[in-house]
C-alpha cells in the first residue's frame, strides 16, 4: 500500500533534521520523499497534467530559452530582474510568446517572477549558462527525447520483444538510422560535442567515488604504488574516460596522487581534449589490446552499460594481458540496481541506455557473472548512501 500524505510529512520531518546536520544520504532521500508527497496528493488527472503538458511544456521551453539566451539575460540582470518585454526584445522574439513562455517557467520554478511582468534568474537558470549544462538541455532533448517519444510505436511495431542490439533499437526507429549511438554521434559533430560535455555534468554535485569516505585512495591505489612497475609511472588509467573529467576531479580533490594519469577515448574524443597538466590523454579502441602496461589501475566509468554482456567481456579481456597480478586493479565504475525498490535516478537511467543503445543497467549479480566470465573477481564493492554509482574493485582471477 502507499504511504499516506501524513506519513510521508512525518518522515520528511525526520530527514529534514538529517539534512541540517549535513547526514550522508539525506538530500537524495528528501527529494525522494518530495517526489512521494507530491504523488500521494496529486489527484489523476492532474498526474496526467503534469506528465503530459507541464512537463514537456517546461522541457520544450528550457530548449527555446537555451536557444534564444533567455537565462543569459536573466543571470546578467542580476537581482533587479528583467522584464518579459525586453527579454523578448533581446532575443528578437514575440513579446506574447516569450511573455508565456516566460509564466510556465516560472510557474515550474525553473525562473522567478518577481512582479508583474517581472523575472529573475534561479540557481537552475543561472547554472543552464554554463556550457555543461546548457549542452545537457539540448541532448537530452534533442537527441534522447525522440527515443522516448517514439518507444511505444517503436515496441509495438516490434511486438513489444526486447531490443538487445546496438544498431536495431528504439534510437535507430527515432533517428532513422542504422548506426549504433555512437557512430551516430560522430557523424552528428553538433551533438558529439554536447554529449561529452554533457558527461562532465550529469552527475556534477553527486557523491564521487573520489570523495572522502567513499573508497580508500590512498590505502587501496596510493600504498603499493610502484613508479618503477611496467616501467612507466602509471597510476591511473581511465578507459573511454570522455573529455577527462573524472581524471581531473581525481587530480583536483588529491592532489598529491602520485604517478601518471591517462585518458584514453575514441579518436574523435581525444581531438577535442588538451593533453599535459594533470593527464595525458591518448586514443585508443577499448575492443583492441590496452596498450598501457601494468599501471596500479584501469578504470571505467558509465563504459560497460552501453554494451551486452559478451562486448563488456570482450572489452574487459583487453585488460587482462596488460595488468600485473597482484598489483594491478580494475574499478568498474557503475549503477548497481537493487533488488527491491531502486531510486527514480537507477531505474531512468536504465531506461535511457536502453533508449540509445537497447542496452541496461545491472544487478550485483550480473556485474559479477562479467567480471568472472572476463577472469576477474570482485574484491569490494563500495557504495556510498543513496548514492546511484557503485566502485567495483576487482582484480585478475
Ligand atoms: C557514457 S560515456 C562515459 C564517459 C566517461 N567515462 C564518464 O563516465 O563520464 C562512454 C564513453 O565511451 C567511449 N567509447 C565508446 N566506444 C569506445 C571505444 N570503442 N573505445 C574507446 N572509447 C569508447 C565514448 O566515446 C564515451 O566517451
Amino acid at each position: 500500500m502507499s504511504p499516506t500524505p501524513e506519513a510521508i510529512l512525518a518522515q520528511l520531518q525526520a530527514t529534514g533534521s538529517a539534512y541540517s546536520e549535513k547526514k550522508p544520504g539525506a538530500r537524495e532521500q528528501l527529494l525522494n520523499l518530495a517526489h512521494s508527497l507530491i504523488s500521494s496528493l496529486e489527484l489523476p488527472s492532474e498526474a496526467i497534467q503534469r506528465m503530459g503538458w507541464a512537463e514537456p511544456a517546461r522541457a520544450a521551453h528550457c530548449r527555446i530559452a537555451v536557444d534564444l539566451g533567455l537565462f543569459e539575460s536573466l543571470k546578467d540582470s542580476g537581482e533587479l530582474g528583467i522584464s518579459g518585454k525586453a527579454l523578448a526584445a533581446k532575443a528578437g522574439a514575440d513579446e506574447t510568446l516569450i511573455a508565456r513562455t516566460l509564466k510556465h517557467l516560472a510557474a515550474m520554478n525553473v525562473v522567478a517572477e518577481t512582479g508583474a511582468d517581472k523575472y529573475v534568474g534561479t540557481p537552475l537558470s543561472n547554472a543552464l549558462t554554463e556550457p555543461k549544462y546548457r549542452d545537457g538541455i539540448i541532448y537530452t532533448y534533442d537527441v534522447a527525447g525522440p527515443s522516448f517519444r517514439g518507444l511505444p510505436e517503436y515496441l509495438k511495431s516490434i511486438k513489444y520483444a526486447l531490443p538487445t542490439k546496438l544498431t536495431d533499437g528504439p534510437f535507430q526507429g527515432a533517428h532513422k538510422t542504422e548506426l549504433p549511438f555512437f557512430a551516430w554521434l560522430d557523424q552528428s559533430p553538433p551533438y558529439l560535442e554536447k554529449f561529452n560535455n554533457y558527461m562532465s555534468a550529469y552527475r556534477a554535485g553527486k557523491p564521487s567515488w573520489v570523495d572522502q569516505g567513499f573508497y580508500p585512495i590512498e590505502e587501496r591505489l596510493v600504498e603499493g604504488f610502484d613508479a618503477n612497475t611496467g616501467g612507466n609511472d602509471v597510476l591511473l588509467v581511465d578507459v573511454g574516460g570522455g573529455l577527462g573529467h573524472d581524471l581531473r576531479e581525481l587530480k583536483e580533490k588529491h592532489p598529491s596522487l602520485p604517478g601518471k594519469l591517462i585518458l584514453q577515448d575514441r579518436p574523435e574524443v581525444i581531438s577535442a581534449v588538451s593533453s599535459g597538466g594533470v593527464l595525458e590523454a591518448t586514443a585508443h579502441d577499448f575492443f583492441t589490446p590496452q596498450p598501457v602496461k601494468e599501471a596500479r589501475a584501469y578504470y571505467l566509468h558509465s563504459v560497460l552499460h552501453d554494451w551486452d554482456d559478451d562486448d563488456c567481456v570482450r572489452i574487459l579481456e583487453q585488460l587482462r594481458p596488460a595488468m600485473k597480478l597482484g598489483y594491478s586493479k580494475l574499478l568498474v565504475n557503475e549503477i548497481i540496481v537493487p533488488d527491491r525498490n531502486p531510486t527514480w535516478p537507477v531505474t531512468s537511467m536504465d531506461q535511457l541506455v536502453f533508449v540509445l543503445g537497447a542496452m541496461g543497467e545491472r544487478t550485483e549479480a550480473r556485474w559479477e557473472d562479467i567480471l568472472k566470465r572476463a577472469g576477474f573477481k570482485v574484491v569490494h564493492i563500495y557504495s556510498y548512501e543513496m548514492g546511484s554509482e557503485s566502485l567495483i574493485e576487482a582484480e585478475l582471477a
